[in-house]
């Protein structure tokens, strides 16, 4: 019987398909609901988890009740990405499905409609550069002619040499340290051209910057979300709310009850 991904390739138009061929759609397989075969990425192409990642994946599982393992879809779409270089070969999806009793096509609705999944190659550094108003205001496509121009890619194109991809996309929610990108998992905040070259030259070497304190790096030096001012509110801890550990005695909170029990 035909796979589903299969039926989807044959139902893609050829122009489109052509023009795919050719890196004029590349946009990570984002926009894109097909799939479409590459000789790196067919239903045929070997994908399995390591031993290693076989333990995470029984222990996702070990989370969700017997008869309702479609539940670890994501997360385990999000290993076999992690494995697989960043980014889930069509193979990978169909080996989620199976471990997890699907038809492949629930899965390849999920890791289509997610745009933490991408459905063809990466590079190395995956940079997802935020175009939306408060970055745009504040410089994004200054940063995205610098990335252009050090890297000589336009938006949705990777290096020759595999290292770097961009990708414009939409607000990463780290506006208040605009403009920004995200680098694999990471974010570099507070931007400038000088400082986008300054990061891109340092992962050239291998050595991206550490996160900060508050897992995110502005780029400018300042911690956090601080302003120039510095720390001008929030200058204690504040009280967590009390809780009566009396009510988990047994250990459950009746579902029904829950906004009951809420402590605030
Ligand atoms: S607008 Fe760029 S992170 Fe929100």
């Amino acid at each position: 019987m035909m796979s589903a991904a299969r039926l989807l390739a044959r139902r893609l138009p050829s122009a489109a398909n052509r023009a795919n061929a050719a890196g004029q759609l590349r946009s990570m397989g984002h926009a894109q609901s097909f799939h479409i075969n590459t000789p790196d990425n067919t239903p045929e192409t070997y994908f399995d988890f390591t031993e290693e990642n076989y333990q995470y994946v029984n222990k996702v599982l070990s989370k969700y009740p017997a008869n309702y393992k479609q539940s670890a879809i994501i997360p385990l779409l999000d290993l076999a990405q992690r494995q697989h270089g960043g980014w889930l070969p069509v193979a990978a999806m169909d080996k989620v499905a199976s471990i997890v009793e699907a038809a492949p096509s629930r899965v390849y609705e999920v890791a289509s409609f997610y745009t933490m999944f991408n459905r063809t190659k990466v590079g190395k550094y995956f940079i997802q550069l935020c175009g939306t108003t408060p970055c745009m205001i504040c410089g994004s496509e200054d940063i995205k002619k610098t990335i252009e121009k050090h890297l000589g890619i336009k938006n949705g194109e990777t290096t020759k040499d595999g290292m770097f991809t961009l990708l414009e996309v939409e607000c990463l929610g780290a506006c208040a340290n605009a403009p920004m990108v995200q680098l694999n998992d990471d974010y570099y905040e507070c931007l400038t051209p000088k400082t986008m070259v300054e990061l891109l030259e340092a992962c050239k070497e291998g050595k991206p910057p550490a996160m900060g304190k508050w897992g995110s790096l502005p780029m400018n030096g300042q911690v956090s979300c601080e302003g120039p001012l510095g720390k001008t509110s929030l200058w204690e801890v504040p009280e967590p709310p009390k809780v009566n550990v009396e009510r988990f005695k047994d250990g459950a909170v009746d579902p029904a009850s829950v906004k009951a029990h809420m402590s605030y």
